[in-house]
C-alpha cells in the first residue's frame, strides 16, 4: 500500500475541536474593527514576488530565506504572501484610495500568511494574521489608535500578562547617521559575532540588534541605539505617541533595541509580548511605514498598522484558561423508528432548519438506543421520534431530554413547538 500522505511540515489542520475558538477570536476582531471604524478587505494569497522584495526589503530574513516563491505557468514569479501590509498598501494605491476624501483609509483583513521558518510552538509555516492598517496620514495619534486597537482586542478577549514594548526606529533623515555609528561600534566585535550577524553588517546592521543568540546579545549590549539618534521630527512624533498612550491608560516599556524584522518601518515600532508563550512570545507587532508606498512604486503615502497571530492568541488564551465561547451545538435530533420513515424524517429536518432550528439525524444506521445515547452525550435538547403508527395519525413524539417529558405533537406544529421549547 502506498504511504499515506501527511500535511507538510509546519502547517496545521484546524479541526472542529479548535475551529470554534478561531471563530470566536475572529468575531471579536470584527467587532473591535467596527468599533474603531476599520473596514474589512479580502486580499490575494499570492502576489508578484517583487512586491515583497521591494516592500519588505531584500535583506530581511523574510525575503532572503522565508518566502514561498514559485513560477506560474506564464513564467511569472509569484510568492505566497508572508504578511499583509505590502499587499494592503498595493491595494490602496491600485484602487486609488489615496484620492478618497476619507484619510486615513482604515482597513483590516484576516487570513493565512506563509513563511518558511523553523517550526516550533507558536511558529508555523502557514499561520493566520489579523492585520489592521491606517493608510494616508502622518498623525502620531493614529499610531496611538493602532496600538490601542490591538490592546482593546486583547482586553475584550480577556488576555492578561501582556507587555507592550515600543521604540522609534527613525526615518531616512536620521537613520544613515545612526547606521554609520552602529557600524563603527560593531566593526571591532565582528569576529565574535555569529555568521548571520556578520552577514548583516554591511547589508542591514540594525538587524544585528535583533539577534536572539545570547553571545551576540551580550557583545552588542552597549551598542548605540537609534532612539538616541532620532531627528527632531521623529523625536516630536514619538513624544506625542507617548502622550497619547498615557491618555488612553496604556502601560508600555520603551525598548531602545526593538528594531522589528521588516525593513519598511519608520518612527514608531511596537510589539505586544505574552508572558505565557515561551520563545515565540509576540502576539502582535507593528508600526509606522511612511515610505513603503514609494518603495513599491507609488507616491509618498504614510501608514501605520499591526498584525496579530491568531494561533498565538488562541494559545495564550488557552494557557490562561480564558473563555473562547462555546462549540456550536445541534439542538434537535430526529429519530425515525423504521427505515421506511427516513425519508419522512428528512422532510421534518428540512422544516426544522427552515425555522432556524439546528437539527440533525443519523445516517450511519445506528440503533435507536445508541442514537439516544449520542444525543444526550452531544447536549441535544430534544429528540423527535417518528414511529409508523404516529406518523400515520400525523403526529410525532417529542421528547425533552432536559425534563424527560414526552408528548405527541402534530407534525406541522413540531417546528413551532420546538422553537418555543428551546426558548424556555
Ligand atoms: P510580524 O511581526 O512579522 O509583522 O508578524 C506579526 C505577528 O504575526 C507576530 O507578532 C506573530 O503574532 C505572528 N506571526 C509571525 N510569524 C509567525 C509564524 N511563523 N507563526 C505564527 N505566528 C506568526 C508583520 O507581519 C507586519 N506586517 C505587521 C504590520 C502591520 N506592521 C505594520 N502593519
Amino acid at each position: 500500500m502506498a504511504e499515506s500522505i501527511k500535511a507538510p511540515r509546519g502547517v496545521r489542520d484546524i479541526l472542529p475541536d479548535e475551529s470554534w475558538k478561531w471563530a470566536y477570536v475572529l468575531k471579536m476582531a470584527r467587532k473591535v474593527a467596527e468599533d474603531f471604524g476599520y473596514e474589512e478587505v479580502h486580499l490575494p494569497i499570492f502576489e508578484h514576488t517583487e512586491l515583497f522584495c521591494r516592500g519588505i526589503g531584500d535583506t530581511t530574513d523574510v525575503v532572503e530565506k522565508e518566502m514561498y516563491t514559485f513560477e506560474d505557468r506564464g513564467n511569472r514569479s509569484l510568492t505566497l504572501r508572508p504578511e499583509a501590509t505590502a499587499s494592503m498598501v498595493r491595494a490602496y494605491l491600485e484602487h486609488g484610495m489615496n484620492k478618497d476624501a476619507r484619510q486615513p483609509a482604515k482597513l483590516w483583513c484576516a487570513g493565512p500568511m506563509f513563511r518558511y521558518e523553523r517550526p516550533q510552538k507558536g511558529r508555523y509555516r502557514q499561520f493566520w494574521q489579523l492585520d489592521f492598517e491606517a493608510i494616508g496620514v502622518q498623525d502620531p495619534l493614529v499610531d496611538v489608535e493602532i496600538i490601542h486597537l490591538s490592546l482593546e482586542l486583547y482586553r475584550r478577549l480577556g488576555m492578561t500578562n501582556l507587555e507592550v514594548v515600543i521604540n522609534s526606529v527613525g526615518c531616512p533623515a536620521c537613520r544613515p547617521k545612526y547606521r554609520e555609528a552602529l557600524q563603527n561600534f560593531l566593526e571591532p566585535l565582528l569576529p565574535d559575532l555569529c555568521e548571520t550577524c556578520q552577514g548583516r553588517y554591511d547589508r542591514n546592521p540594525l538587524r544585528i540588534l535583533d539577534c536572539k543568540r545570547p553571545e551576540c546579545k551580550e557583545k552588542t549590549e552597549g551598542a548605540p541605539s537609534i532612539f538616541d539618534s532620532l531627528c527632531q521630527e521623529c523625536r516630536e512624533h514619538f513624544d506625542t505617541v507617548r502622550q497619547g498612550l498615557e491618555a488612553i491608560g496604556a502601560r508600555y516599556t520603551l525598548d531602545k533595541r526593538l528594531v522589528r524584522g521588516l525593513d519598511y518601518y519608520t518612527k514608531t515600532a511596537y510589539e505586544v509580548l505574552s508572558g505565557d508563550l515561551g520563545a515565540q512570545n509576540a502576539v502582535c507587532g507593528g508600526g509606522r511605514y511612511d515610505h513603503l508606498a514609494e518603495a513599491i512604486g507609488g507616491p509618498f503615502v504614510p501608514g501605520v498598522g499591526f498584525a496579530a497571530g491568531v494561533e498565538r492568541i488562541v494559545l495564550t488564551m488557552e494557557q490562561q484558561g480564558r473563555s473562547l465561547g462555546e462549540p456550536p451545538r445541534v439542538d434537535i435530533a430526529v429519530i425515525p423508528l423504521e427505515p421506511s420513515l427516513r425519508v419522512e424524517a428528512m422532510g421534518l429536518l428540512a422544516s426544522l432548519r427552515k425555522a432556524g432550528i439546528a437539527a440533525s439525524m443519523d445516517y450511519a444506521g445506528k440503533t435507536m438506543k445508541s442514537q439516544l445515547k449520542t444525543a444526550s452525550q452531544e447536549g441535544i435538547q430534544a429528540v423527535c421520534i417518528l414511529g409508523g403508527d404516529e406518523v400515520a395519525q400525523g403526529v410525532g413524539g417529542v421528547k425533552n431530554l432536559r425534563t424527560g417529558e414526552q408528548e405527541n405533537v402534530p407534525l406541522q406544529e413540531i417546528p413551532s413547538y420546538l422553537a418555543k421549547m428551546l426558548q424556555e
